[in-house]
């Protein structure tokens, strides 16, 4: 029998796009038991902006959340993003980092490490595949997928080809944008099926209405797994319903593994948070609609989300369609960057800068700035020469792999808190103020309690 199976996303991907990864613990908690035994292939539930969200706005700690995660789901595979030597960050980490960070990710409850760079520049992901491996886990090697004039099928072929050789167990096609076509799913995965011997994985977004033909055609080719979001926190920004497509796919004879009815269930614990989600407006309508302008803009469902929160909160979203015709403008002068984390944000922030002074790169970030200077690897194509000019004068940008010129990051940071886990110096190191505002409040709930606790003797 042809088999398919499921990665299921409403613990990242899908609350990530589209609430903005503001779910907390206790939400999903009671989902867990019935998602461990619905018969998935994976359980996305960690990295990305999780972690992030977890110190920033929940209030939790995100090591914790996921050894609770773990303890609740012992039959499923967990799995994580990881934006390989940025971690869940938005910079190159040291080797040393990365190392420790896989090898607490997997001894935390991860099995399965989803790796990728935002330029598919691969020596930006050895360090941390090579680490998933020696723990383990699973390593799944992950081509960004985009489209532009330096992105072929040949190209793509190739990098999948390159992954297989660093020692990947599965490929994973993500199209953070929603933008591949059936077509050019079709076409993409049956050339990797054709050169590669290992499973393949699409990972896409519904926010062009592609997403669903997208995944029929790619199963047709010989995808062995897709990633999808059960109903409620379905389809616009996020993936497509995880319920539809295996109506579709057991029609076509298809064994799927799925419980239905645990999925039904899955799906009616998380409706009421959802609809929670729209009257608080903490969901907005517009990431659940067909934005079929993503087709021209290439924005990614999260990027469009906070676009339109920032734009929103600065009560400046009549601006919104120019800096989505700006997007594409900036990304070309940058050579045709995947618009993924963190390039996706480096691009809008530059092309919001743009808007809002009125004059392109009268204000460059820093982000951008180090981009030009090689930090973050090699552009897929030519960057914007007099644009490069401006920013680095005479200086030369680098052509060796960044981190190569980073010092260990972990003796510092160990020194200055002796006491403090591998855990919490991991997430000191990856959101210093964050970290720093959440452990000093978890201490002095501690000291709060041990005060109490004397005035009641
Ligand atoms: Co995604």
């Amino acid at each position: 029998m042809k088999k398919v199976q499921f990665t299921e996303t409403v613990l990242r991907d899908a609350q990530q796009s589209l609430i903005a990864t503001r779910m907390p613990f206790e939400v999903f908690e009671p989902a867990l038991s019935t998602l461990d035994s619905a018969g998935y292939y994976s359980l996305e539930c960690w990295g990305g902006a999780t972690f992030d969200s977890c110190l920033r706005y929940l209030d939790e700690d995100p090591w914790e959340r996921l050894r609770k995660i773990r303890k609740a789901c012992p039959n499923s595979k967990l799995q994580m993003l990881l934006r390989g030597q940025n971690l869940l960050g938005y910079k190159h980490y040291p080797d040393d980092v990365v190392r420790l960070f896989v090898k607490k990710s997997v001894e935390n409850g991860i099995d399965i490490i989803r790796i990728f760079d935002a330029l598919n520049d691969l020596r930006n992901i050895q360090v941390a595949v090579d680490e998933t491996v020696k723990n383990g886990a699973t390593a799944s090697g992950t081509i960004c997928y985009t489209t532009s004039p330096v992105h072929t099928l040949d190209q793509f072929v190739k990098i999948a080809k390159e992954l297989e050789n660093m020692g990947v167990q599965t490929i994973c096609i993500k199209d953070m944008a929603g933008i591949m076509s059936p077509k050019e799913a079709y076409e993409l995965v049956k050339a990797i099926k054709e050169n590669v011997k290992l499973p393949v994985i699409v990972h896409t977004h519904s926010t062009t209405g592609l997403g669903y033909m997208t995944l029929l055609k790619a199963v047709e080719a010989g995808a062995d797994v897709v990633d999808t979001a059960v109903s409620c926190f379905s389809t616009g920004t996020s993936q497509p319903a995880t319920e539809t497509m295996r109506y579709v796919f057991e029609q076509y004879g298809y064994d799927t593994g799925l419980d239905i009815e645990k999925v039904n269930k899955v799906n009616s614990i998380f409706k009421p948070y959802r609809n929670e989600c729209l009257k608080s407006g903490l969901e907005n309508p517009i990431s659940m609609s067909t934005d079929t302008d993503a087709l021209n803009y290439q924005i990614p469902g999260g990027m469009l989300s906070n676009l339109i929160k920032q734009l929103t909160d600065m009560k400046k979203l009549d601006k919104l369609d120019e800096v989505l015709t700006e997007t594409p403008k900036v990304r070309a002068d940058l050579g045709y960057p995947p618009l993924v984390t963190p390039m996706s944000q480096m691009v809008g922030a530059q092309a919001m800068l743009n808007v809002m002074s009125g004059e392109r790169y009268k204000t460059v970030s820093n982000e951008v700035k180090a981009y030009l200077k090689g930090e973050y690897g090699k552009a897929p194509g030519t960057v914007n020469a007099d644009l490069q000019k401006k920013v680095l004068g005479d200086e030369k940008p680098i052509t060796c792999r960044f981190a190569d010129t980073l010092k260990p990051g972990l003796p510092e940071v160990k020194e200055k808190y002796p006491d403090a886990t591998d855990e919490e110096i991991l997430s000191r190191i990856c959101y210093p103020q964050q970290a720093e505002t959440y452990y000093k409040k978890r201490e002095e709930e501690k000291n709060r309690t041990y005060t109490y606790k004397i005035e009641k003797v």
